[in-house]
């Protein structure tokens, strides 16, 4: 089938306006502002239920109808941070198909009234965002960027801005504070970002992915979308594979497709090399509580892991073969968060400092038996507790381990 978001793959040198524009590019912008009134566009993406690539699944069209209506600065931010462990398809697209992303955030910004789009981009993405810098540039001399955009009444700027590498970063109110040139911690909220975010104005924050998905909704329309995919978690979905797998990378698919055929599959993972036996599976980077055997026939969909207690989040999917130390994995993962936590609220800045300490103790070889009583009672503590969703994120390779793998820990402690 072809890609709808990877068009890359099909059409060489997509990257460049002049091949976007002859395979259809602009096209979904061209027909928003020809025939539609932005509150038409919005109730389009509404009616397709396009759900958030970045990680919570927000429907898009539901998050533009927040914006307040009236005169003053409106904003898109595309967010473009992408550092959740495991996570590389947003990078892709900005690298490949710059053109469908930046279409995607125009729609945007028509449908909810703004004026400019920024996009946040990792520092490290310094290199990899050029072809993204690239395709502005030839935006706007192409007239598909700034004043009166291809003639019409609307007109909108572009703006690039690099973060300096904080996984923190990504989460949408931390984002918007270092774009104003903070230090990037989360807002406490209300007001959200649709009332007062960027410069305190109406503000959407959308993730590279979500937007790539709007162009084809526009041209196609929502019945198409809603034929893709299933009922709840309709359209394609960017599955970025990797850790024990013979084929890992970026995988484009209907939702629905279930962890073992992405995994096991042969136009897809194809499998663990070296006839290694499958351990667990990290659906989310290391945001989201690991899975085992059981579920792997569960669907990847938003609502696919509910029964498992976990979820698919940005569907970065790490695979575990057996040979893996599983509280070795899960102290990796809760160093990460324990470096990466901001450090503005308590339960995160100390829970994950004690988490890391108890971890290393366990791993060093000088773990006590009420270690895992006591991981389990620090990670409660932060449940819940955080001013943003890193803390739980932080809690759940914890708690998740124990579960699936309590005689590991136990050995760790000599029990
Ligand atoms: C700690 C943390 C990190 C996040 N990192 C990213 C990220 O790198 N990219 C992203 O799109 N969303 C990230 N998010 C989610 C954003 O806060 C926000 O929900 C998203 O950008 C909304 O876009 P969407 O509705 O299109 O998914 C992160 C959230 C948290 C709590
Ligand atoms: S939960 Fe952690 S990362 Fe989020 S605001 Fe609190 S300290 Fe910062």
């Amino acid at each position: 089938m072809a890609h709808v978001l990877l068009r890359h793959r099909d059409v060489e040198n997509i990257h460049r306006y002049d091949v976007y524009i002859a395979n259809g590019g602009y096209e979904g912008l061209k027909k928003a502002l020809s025939q539609h009134t932005p509150d038409e566009i919005k109730e389009i993406v509404k009616k397709s239920n396009l759900r958030g690539r970045g990680g919570a699944g927000f429907p898009a069209g539901v998050k533009w109808s927040f914006i307040p209506k009236g005169e003053g600065p409106k904003y898109v931010v595309i967010n473009a941070d992408e550092s959740e462990a495991g996570t590389f398809k947003d990078r892709e697209l900005i690298e490949s198909n710059p053109h469908q992303v930046i279409e995607g955030a125009l729609i945007a910004a028509y449908a909810i009234g703004a004026q400019a789009v920024y996009c946040y981009f990792r520092g490290e993405f310094m290199h990899a965002a050029l072809p993204f810098e690239e395709a502005i540039k030839e935006g706007y001399a192409n007239k598909a960027i700034g004043d009166t955009i291809f003639s019409s009444q609307f007109s909108c700027d572009f703006y690039t801005h690099y973060g300096a590498g904080a996984y923190i970063c990504g989460e949408e109110t931390a984002l918007l504070e270092s774009l104003e040139g903070k230090l990037g911690q989360p807002r406490v909220r209300p007001p959200f970002p649709a009332q007062a975010g960027l410069y305190a104005r109406p503000t959407v924050v959308n993730n590279v992915e979500t937007l790539a998905n709007v162009p084809p909704i526009i041209v196609n329309g929502a019945d198409w979308y809603l034929g893709l995919g299933t009922e709840k978690s309709p359209g394609p979905k960017i599955l970025c594979l990797s850790g024990h797998v013979s084929r890992p990378g970026n995988y484009e698919a209907p939702l629905g497709l279930t962890y073992r055929e992405l995994v096991f599959g042969e136009q897809y993972g194809g499998g663990i090399p070296g006839d290694k036996k499958f351990k667990a599976l990290l659906p989310s980077g290391g945001s989201a509580p690991i899975i085992v055997e059981n579920a792997l026939d569960s669907p990847i969909t938003y609502e696919g892991l509910r029964p498992h207690n976990s979820l698919m989040g940005s569907a970065s999917v790490i695979v575990l073969d057996e040979t893996v130390d599983i509280v070795w994995a899960a102290m990796k993962l809760v160093h990460f968060f324990r470096h990466e936590s901001c450090g503005k609220c308590t339960p995160c800045r100390e829970g994950t400092y004690w988490l890391d300490q108890v971890y290393h103790r366990l791993v060093n070889g000088h773990g006590r038996e009420a270690d895992v009583k006591l991981l389990e009672s620090i990670a409660g503590q932060m449940q819940g507790e955080c001013l943003c969703a890193l803390g739980d994120f932080a809690t759940s390779p914890v708690l998740s381990t124990i579960k699936y793998f309590p005689d590991e820990y136990r050995a760790k402690v000599g029990a």
